[in-house]
């Protein structure tokens, strides 16, 4: 298996990747200057590019953000960045919400709480891997339902009849906990999360990338499920923190 940590600026690094060989991207970018992560910035539309330009034809990126308040405005800049994706190629191919059910975050007082983040599915083409995951309990598990006819009223079903099971696909709105893990990295996300994008949209022996590596969230679950990965980290306290956490990982 291939498994590569890298120590860089993910602008810099990603351009010593070959073109079209990564299967899955599945990261979360510093936004908005709401946390500085030891002063780093970054190029948003070289490193979109870059990411274009690696992903194979099929592949995906999952891209976690949200946006900040500023002057009492929401800056908006996680639209602009999905509006910038489709500009230089990529589809657009869901827009997914992660709810965050035990979030602290109250806000200010004359908004609603703020318990979501954006996760903006990109592919290259239309996906090549799609595992949709079944894990909601159907009420008429079963039944024999009947299928769509034609509108022209043509014989031939569009959808076979089909008997409903014991679970069906769940919807684009996650509701996933925000973990304190403190392993001492101010932004870790879920393991949750990744592991379940991970499994939507590629499959063992695939390449994952996360270019903004942070704690090696999405590096420790491309491992446990048996992905290549590469993951890029500006920060050298941060690379100390992922080199921790994988060699513990099986
Ligand atoms: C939101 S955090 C990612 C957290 C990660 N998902 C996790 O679960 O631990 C973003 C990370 O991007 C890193 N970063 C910022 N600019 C970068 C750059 N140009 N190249 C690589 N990493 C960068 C920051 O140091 C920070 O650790």
């Amino acid at each position: 298996m291939k498994e590569e940590i890298i120590h860089g600026d993910c602008l810099i690094e990603m351009q010593k990747i070959e073109e079209n060989s990564i299967d899955l991207t599945v990261t979360s970018p510093p936004y908005d200057n709401l946390r500085t992560y030891n002063g780093y910035t970054f190029d948003f539309e070289g490193i979109a590019k870059e990411l274009y330009r690696v992903t194979k034809q099929g592949g995906v990126v999952v891209w976690v953000v949200g946006d900040a308040t500023v002057k009492g405005s929401e800056t908006g800049t996680s639209f602009k960045q999905a509006l910038y994706f489709k500009e230089i190629g990529f589809n657009l191919h869901d827009t997914m919400i992660w709810h965050k059910p035990n979030c602290f975050n109250f806000g200010s007082n004359n908004c609603y709480r703020n318990s979501f983040e954006y996760m903006f599915i990109f592919s290259k083409g239309t996906p090549k891997s799609i595992n949709l995951i079944k894990d909601v309990r159907t009420k008429s598990e079963g039944k024999l339902l009947k299928g769509a006819r034609k509108h022209s009223g043509g014989e031939r079903d569009t959808v076979p009849d089909f008997t409903v099971g014991e679970y069906k696909k769940r919807d684009n709105v996650w509701d996933i906990n925000v973990k304190s893990e403190n392993n001492g990295h101010p932004a870790v996300f879920p393991e949750k999360l990744a592991e379940d994008h991970i499994l939507s949209w590629s499959k063992e022996g695939d390449t994952v990338l996360d270019p903004f590596a942070g704690s090696g969230t999405t590096l420790k679950m491309a491992k446990k499920n048996n992905r290549n990965y590469i993951g890029i980290e500006i920060s050298q306290e941060y690379i100390d923190i992922i080199n921790k956490r994988l060699s513990t990982q099986k």
